[in-house]
């Protein structure tokens, strides 16, 4: 049923977890709403709106007063059970807790990581390469932030093939786990590093971001475990979206591979300019205030969908959008691949610089890498849109 407040021209039926043919093309699907009105009501999941031009969507997400993330809106039971934090946070608490796990991320630590990164990334290139084919999203992508994360917490290496499985489910869930047995797993998984770092602190991602007191005390042992259950949410799907968007892009353009081999300086600009260009991630909010835009009104308790990709791509926002363009100049940053406003991605530093090794290493160690014809490549929707098969071939 479309309430009474939605005028019927902003009415679509467009499903964000099956959009018309995501399974080619994810960004394809999305921009079947671009040229429209920019806020629309989809009738699909329950009903909720979708900010559908570039404007809307950014001035939208900044507007964390009338719109709320505590509940992860739109997959059902999600944020009930999971809790983030800070995430799923608002106003002071927000602040306070956020403040917390950015210290943690501080720039100087991210620039102190980039060799660990760099040989996890070496690791797996080396065993790919003599394969002379992937499917780097299940050989590659789905692992290599894996890696990355638990060497972040300084997890030993001989413990990592058990996040391995819950990893898949993280990136590709197959149904076979429910939200809560998903929830469950990852925090058996993280609770005996979790409960070691809080007794006694290494120099490791968790250790750092516990030490530092909310609201001056400590963590309780629950805070830190929706802390870093949304690290570990969410910077593992995100960082393999991005690369396996970033490896179909040079797949498909051998010109940018040779350019940024012969050119490597240009590298992190031309992460830059990637990951505004294959925009994945869509978040949801729920009003908590009546809020008028674009000659409509969101009335309190709807929810509202906001997706990177329709400000990234709109034609308003960027210049010849879907050209990727390595001298675009992106500064201050103004997509929004991480986010607006207060709840912009605090791994932003963290997964730029991941998207930046993969780069270097991938082009130093890897010959010129196509696309394997003969299999066709295949993405998903939902909150975090990806590849989910990208079949690569190279000669060996
Ligand atoms: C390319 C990779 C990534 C993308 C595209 C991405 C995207 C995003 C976006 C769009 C948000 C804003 C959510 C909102 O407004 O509701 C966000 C928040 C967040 N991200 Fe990322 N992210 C990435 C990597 C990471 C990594 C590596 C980590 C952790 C190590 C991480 C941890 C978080 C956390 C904790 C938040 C919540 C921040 C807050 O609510 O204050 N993300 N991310």
């Amino acid at each position: 049923m479309v309430p009474a407040h939605v005028p019927a021209d902003r009415v679509v039926d467009f499903d964000l977890f099956n959009p018309p043919g995501v399974e080619h093309d994810f960004f394809a699907a999305w921009k079947t709403l671009l040229g429209g009105p920019g806020l629309v009501w989809t009738t699909a999941n329950g009903g909720h709106w979708i900010a559908a031009r570039g404007d809307v969507v950014r001035g939208l997400w900044a507007d964390a007063e009338r719109l709320s993330s505590e509940c992860l809106a739109v997959t059902p039971g999600l944020g009930e059970v999971m809790q983030f934090i800070p995430l799923q946070q608002d106003g002071a608490e927000h602040k306070a807790f956020r403040m917390s796990v950015m210290k943690g991320l501080a720039s100087r630590f991210v620039v102190a990581l980039e060799p660990k990164v760099a040989e996890v990334a070496r690791e797996l290139i080396d065993g790919l390469r003599p394969q002379g084919r992937c499917d780097f999203v299940a050989d590659f992508a789905e692992i290599l932030p894996l890696n990355i994360f638990l060497t972040l917490i300084d997890v030993p290496l001989e413990d990592r093939p058990r996040l391995r499985q819950l990893g898949v489910q993280l990136t590709r869930p197959d149904g076979s786990m429910t939200v809560e047995q998903l929830k469950q797993a990852a925090d058996d998984y993280l609770w005996p590093f979790i409960e070691k770092r809080m007794a006694n602190p290494g120099d490791d991602l968790f250790s750092r971001i516990l030490a530092e007191p909310v609201m001056g005390r400590p963590w309780s042992v629950d805070e830190a475990r929706r802390m870093c259950r949304n690290l570990l949410f969410g910077g593992l799907d995100t960082v393999a979206a991005m690369i396996g968007m970033v490896a179909l892009h040079l797949a498909r353009y051998p010109a940018d591979q040779q350019l940024l081999r012969d050119q490597p300086d240009l590298i992190p600009a031309a992460a830059d300019e990637l990951m505004r260009r294959y925009p994945t991630v869509a978040v949801s909010r729920n009003a908590v205030a009546d809020v008028e835009v674009d000659g409509v009104t969101i009335r309190k308790g709807d929810l509202v969908y906001l997706p990177s990709v329709l400000h990234n791509l709109d034609p308003a926002s960027f210049d010849a959008p879907e050209e990727v363009r390595f001298d675009r100049d992106l500064t201050p940053i103004r997509h929004t691949t991480m986010g607006v406003g207060v709840h912009r991605c605090v791994g932003a530093g963290l997964a730029r610089m991941e998207v930046i090794v993969f780069l270097r290493e991938w082009l130093t160690r890897m010959p010129t890498v196509s696309l394997d014809l003969g299999k066709p490549v295949a993405m998903k929707g939902g909150n975090v849109g990806a590849c989910t098969a990208l079949p690569l071939v190279w000669s060996v």
